[in-house]
């Protein structure tokens, strides 16, 4: 009898507490308050987000354009994740003081580092305008019409809630369109830096585990808000102070616990739930595998020029970062959909739907559905030359976008000498080409044309390919390698001195010479192609797409009320909640939910780029020095969890029931990319920074102890069996 009640529990336990698909508006939580109170949460939905009181959300930030952060001090103080803060980062470091590479701690506030331009933005109040705006719009409106519509409406809403205030406000549609919210915000813009651990801890591991688990990655840094002396927004200036939170978010010691109710508060980027299976067979068969073949390509090219020497190493970071993350991420989110057969999934669902929509003698539901067939097949060329051209432009030879940068000038030469400007442009020119040629290797530039041309070649659409490549067939026997050896051999484009020399007297002649330059010509017909023939049509079928999956998620919601519905992704505040736990990946394998630092030392690799650990994290593991913050005769690194998250969750604070940090979100595992479109809830974890390595870095690691004062750490709480649970207010 006992025995089966135990069983019992633990199953409505297991039932209760897993996974849960879904990023939640913070407005709408008193409709899931009971669900996560059953889950583990002792707060209520107020506790959370109020506009009335001090709430969890107000130590809630968007930092920069696409992370998140939050508030941990007293004093303004914000952590985020160190790929977050990279730029800034980067920015200070010189080859003499490379804090990219030895780590920076403020030893006060005085030793705070500037940012011009980065910005911490908080929200103030979200609130559904829908009844303000859907009502007054007309049926049978175009996008642009209905865009303009919505902008006319917006601005009285806008008006009053900032009016008499240093506030912003925006109305963003969610849903499609469905429904609007108001959001008012207030965004700081003296954002200094604080500290940020070593590359070699706070980005350990770097491609090789990114996307990956186990990780033991410390990707952190520390920022602080300044405000002027009236605790108001102000430009960076001296005479700011540091910014009075309104909310702060005390650190757990205890640290995560495996199986406890866990939640994550932060600005997700973009998911796309409600996919149709046209548009993901559109990713499946065509976008990802031809996006991943490309980037495999000029990954082959980049990673081995940048072994080749330090020189390439630097000039190519960067922009390696860039082109593989997204790869990394693609390749998972294309094995987890086929393995969660996402695509038959959505036929049969579509199916089902139209019957449904039948059934209930709603007929233009069904309709739907067809529309959305035909509106892809129209659709999908422009959308791979669309992906194709920016795969081919923005993240291939740079030359592309270097030569077309002279456009105004070689197009507006005539004009710019009557006004007299054109010696100024010319000067312009020749220092954007200085650092063109500092920062780029031409053959490694020219490989990565030659690797990627055949790709584009192959799947481009012949209706919708830039005229010039025409050439390659009819004057090089179809040789994209010896075409992209005369175009770097005969172009002023590809050769510094060649480029400064054509510029050193601008004459009439001279600029024509430019206009017929061979790599000027290719980057023009690239940037025309798509200005002119895809980017229109892409936008007006994409508008069209819109107004149907604005009928197709209604309908969704009419015909199957009783399924609970959330609204994609789209970089406003969201929270998501599931518990701290590890998975069950792939057949076979389970993934445990905790990494300790004796996985990142038996990582170490001396000298290693990505796997070298600075010597004093080596001696601390040593002598076990962990102080307060170890556990089990080891230091917690690492945790994941089931929270539903994207891009834009970086740096976002993971909390536990009674809103005290436990870890900091950086990433997914591998198998988990595929929740921006299907989420699986055996699967799909996030990977966190356990909050006891933070403290343990900042406070023995870097003796920065002077930023624990400002910071409430809390005490492991008393064995719940013996005294009752304060609920944390
Ligand atoms: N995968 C994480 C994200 O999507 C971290 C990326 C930064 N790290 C790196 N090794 N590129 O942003
Ligand atoms: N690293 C990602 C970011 O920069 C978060 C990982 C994810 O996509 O889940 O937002």
């Amino acid at each position: 009898m006992q025995r089966s009640l135990l069983a019992l529990a633990v199953y409505v336990m297991a039932f209760t507490v897993r996974a849960h698909e879904g990023m939640w508006l913070p407005t709408l939580l008193k409709g899931i308050e009971g669900d996560m109170q059953a889950a583990g949460l002792k707060l209520t939905a107020e506790d959370i987000y109020s506009i009335n009181k001090g709430s969890l959300k107000d130590a809630i930030v968007l930092f920069g354009g696409g992370c998140t952060a939050e508030v941990i001090g007293s004093q303004g103080l914000i952590l985020t994740n160190h790929h977050c803060g990279f730029g800034a980062i980067t920015d200070h470091s010189t080859v003499e003081n490379d804090l990219l590479r030895n780590g920076f701690w403020a030893k006060d506030l005085g030793q705070e580092l500037r940012n011009p331009g980065l910005t911490a933005t908080f929200v103030i109040r979200m609130e559904d305008v829908t009844d303000r705006i859907v009502p007054q719009l007309e049926a049978g409106q175009t996008e642009a019409q209905r865009r303009e519509a919505v902008t006319r409406l917006s601005a009285p809403i806008i008006k009053e809630a900032t009016e008499g205030t240093h506030y912003a406000a925006v109305v963003r549609p969610f849903n499609y369109g469905n429904s609007y919210y108001l959001i008012v915000t207030e965004t700081f813009r003296d954002v200094r830096l604080v500290g940020a651990p070593p590359d070699g801890i706070g980005k350990f591991g770097g491609d090789t585990d990114n996307w990956m688990w186990p990780r033991h990655n410390a990707d952190m840094s520390l920022f602080r808000i300044y405000t002027g002396p009236d605790g108001k927004p102000a430009d960076p200036a001296d005479a700011n102070i540091p910014f009075k939170p309104r909310h702060v978010l005390p650190m757990s010691l205890e640290g995560p616990q495996e199986g406890e109710f866990a939640m994550i508060f932060g600005f997700p980027g973009n998911t796309q739930r409600y996919l149709s299976s046209f548009a993901v067979e559109y990713v499946m068969e065509k976008a990802d595998p031809m996006r991943i073949a490309m980037r495999t390509a000029s990954l082959g090219v980049i990673d081995a020029a940048m072994r080749s020497n330090d020189r390439t190493r630097l000039q190519y970071a960067d922009k390696q970062a860039g082109i593989s993350n997204a790869w990394k991420k693609w390749i998972g989110e294309l094995r987890g959909l086929k393995e969660l057969n996402t695509l038959q999934r959505k036929r049969d669902y579509e199916t089902a739907y139209a019957a449904q929509a039948r059934e209930k003698g709603q007929d233009h539901y069904a309709a739907v559905i067809d529309q959305l067939r035909t509106l892809y097949g129209e659709y999908i060329p422009y959308a791979t030359a669309r992906d194709l051209f920016v795969e081919m432009v923005y993240y291939g030879p740079d030359v592309l976008r270097f030569a077309d940068g002279f456009q105004d000038l070689i197009d507006g030469h005539e004009k710019l000498r009557a006004e007299g400007k054109l010696a100024q442009a010319v000067s312009d020119r020749l220092s954007g080409a200085e650092g063109y040629f500092k920062n780029h290797d031409v053959a490694v530039d020219k490989a990565v044309f030659k690797a990627l041309l055949p790709i584009y070649r192959k799947h481009i659409p012949a209706a919708l390919a830039p005229a010039v490549l025409r050439e390659i067939d009819t004057k090089y026997k179809g040789s994209t390698d010896a075409w992209v050896d005369a175009l770097y051999a005969r172009s002023v484009f590809a050769d510094e001195l060649r480029l400064k020399a054509a510029l050193r007297n601008p004459s009439a002649k001279a600029m024509q010479k430019l206009a017929a330059d061979p790599l000027y010509r290719v980057a023009r017909s690239f940037f025309s192609t798509f200005l002119d023939q895809v980017r229109p049509q892409h936008a007006a079928v994409g508008d069209r797409i819109e107004t149907a999956m604005r009928t197709y998620v209604k309908g969704m919601m009419e015909l199957y009320p009783e399924k609970t519905y959330w609204p994609d992704a789209n970089s406003t505040l969201r929270l998501s909640y599931g518990q701290v736990e590890g998975s069950r990946p792939r057949d076979g394998v389970t993934y445990e939910p905790f990494t300790t630092l004796d996985g990142v030392i038996a990582k170490h690799v001396p000298g290693d780029p990505e796997f070298n650990v600075p010597q004093r994290l080596i001696d601390l593991h040593k002598a076990k020095d962990y102080g307060r913050y170890g556990a089990n005769g080891t230091l917690p690194v690492c945790f994941t969890s089931s929270l539903h998250t994207t891009g834009g969750n970086s740096g976002s604070p993971v909390l536990n029931g009674r809103g005290e940090l436990i870890g900091l979100n950086f990433d997914r595992t591998w198998e988990s990319t595929m929740s921006d479109i299907q989420f699986d809830p055996a699967k799909c974890r996030n990977i966190c920074v356990d909050v006891r390595y933070i403290l343990f870095l900042i406070d023995i690691y870097a003796d920065a102890d002077h930023l624990l004062k400002e910071m409430t750490i809390v005490e492991p709480p008393v064995a719940p069996h013996t005294i009752e649970l304060p609920i944390h207010r």
